[in-house]
């Protein structure tokens, strides 16, 4: 039941309304076969349910319960095909909540429910069925209603109080998370040993989805991304299908989901196990712009200031090897980067791999604080038809990603141990 007892009573004292907070949907493949199957994070962090169907319902007003879940009933014919279910009867004790009804009683109860109450907590827009049934609900609990706060008048979206909760990690969280990037350094290591002439993208692809499985990892945060030669130049490049070659740059982009937790990680290397000159000139450049950028993140220093930092170590850089000309200030000002570095620095890391949270509170940037986790990411990326750049530079593509925990007075490295100087990722790769 702990953490998830305590994250519903911390959210209650806070909820000034009822909350409903629906599982995630079960979505078709194709025919009759469905996706994967992963849990909501907002229900996952209130209740480490993992079945679909389920949905949770705050009703601090109510006279008796609190916390109250709706899920799919035994169904022993089903669950001979798709393993156990929790069931209705066992479900206020597995989960600690105050009752348990099978999810088709749902709309008949909410109204009874929703009524004192009037704010609700729920997430418009996202399931048609949903809503209609969450919509029909108010209708009639306005329509039981006998003075004008009897029903909710007001429907506000759960990140105002649920994201804003996920965003500060406890140290339960923090250590899930340290997991999460173990596994993923040994991914990498893995994967820049394997990588040589001839090998094929998707070879590194399935090493690293091993080295997740193997560690007990139910899946990656995201699909892998291994970019060799002019693909590594492509953000979300996913096909994976390439050969690799000597002479190309290869960057892999993964990150294992670890209890529910996202490491987000990414390291660019010599196939051939050296760099080339003009390769490392460009990754010396990504290289110190990271380095600048974690050590710009402490309590008090804001996303918007970490990639300030690492904007402006990269013009600097492109500046001296001749791709950028002209005054350092006035170039940066200009954003004269953003053909070469197009994406954000940082991004905030969590159960969803670009996590939930507001970047900016009452129109100004957050001030980062204690148990936030961040990623550091710059990258430059040189199209391979791009004129504007030398010959050499182009069709390269360079990211170098970590993660980072704010803690009282600096900053920790999740992913510290992975290698990324030039001789270590050499080094690494001939292992
Ligand atoms: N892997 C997605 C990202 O780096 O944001
Ligand atoms: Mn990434
Ligand atoms: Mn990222």
């Amino acid at each position: 039941m702990e953490p998830f007892s305590s994250r519903r009573r911390a959210l209650l004292a806070r909820l000034d309304g009822a909350a409903l907070i629906p599982a995630a949907l079960v979505a078709l493949r194709n025919n009759d076969v469905e996706h994967e199957y992963r849990q909501d994070s907002d229900l996952f962090y209130l209740t480490g349910m993992v079945e679909p169907e389920a949905v949770l319902l705050l009703v601090p007003h109510h006279p008796v319960h609190r916390a109250v879940m709706f899920v799919r009933p035994r169904e022993p014919g089903r669950e001979a095909w798709d393993g156990p279910r929790v069931g209705v009867e066992d479900a206020v004790q597995r989960f600690g909540v105050d009752a348990a009804y099978p999810v088709a009683e749902l709309a008949d109860r909410l109204p009874g429910y929703l009524a004192r109450h009037d704010r609700l907590h729920y997430r418009l827009g996202r399931d048609r069925a949903t809503d209609e049934r969450v919509l029909g609900a108010i209708e009639k609990a306005r329509a039981r209603g006998r003075s004008p706060l009897a029903w909710p008048a007001q429907i506000v979206d759960p990140a105002v109080l649920v994201h804003e909760a996920r965003l500060v990690k406890s140290p339960g969280e923090i250590a899930n998370m340290r997991r999460a990037a173990e596994i993923t350094r040994d991914a990498h290591l893995g994967a820049m040993r394997l990588a040589a002439d001839g090998r094929h993208e998707f070879e590194l692809d399935a090493v690293i989805r091993e080295v997740f499985r193997r560690n007990g990892c139910e899946r990656p945060a995201y699909g892998p991304i291994v970019g060799s030669g002019p693909n590594a130049t492509i953000l979300h490049y996913r096909k994976n299908a390439r050969r690799m070659a000597d002479g190309d740059l290869v960057l892999v982009d993964a990150g294992c989901e670890h209890e529910y937790y996202a490491s987000d990680v990414t390291r660019t290397f010599p196939v051939s196990g050296t760099f080339s000159p003009a390769q490392r000139r460009i990754y010396e450049i990504v290289l110190e712009a990271e380095l600048a950028a974690i050590e710009a993140v402490r309590p008090g220093a804001t996303v918007d200031g970490v990639h300030e930092v690492a904007v402006r170590t990269i013009v600097l850089g492109l500046v001296r090897i001749g791709v950028l000309r002209g005054d350092p200030s006035r170039l940066v000002a200009e954003c004269a980067h953003k053909p070469y570095f197009m994406h954000r620095t940082s991004h905030w890391l969590g159960m969803d791999v670009h996590d939930v949270g507001a970047y900016h509170v009452g129109g100004a940037p957050r001030p980062l604080a204690p148990g936030m986790v961040i990623t550091v990411e710059p990258g430059l990326y040189f199209r391979p038809d791009d004129a504007s750049v030398p010959p050499e530079y182009r069709g390269l593509g360079v990211r170098i990603e970590d993660d980072v925990v704010v803690i009282e007075g600096g900053r920790r490295e999740l992913t510290a141990d992975l290698p990324k100087t030039v001789d270590a990722v050499e080094r690494a790769c001939r292992a």
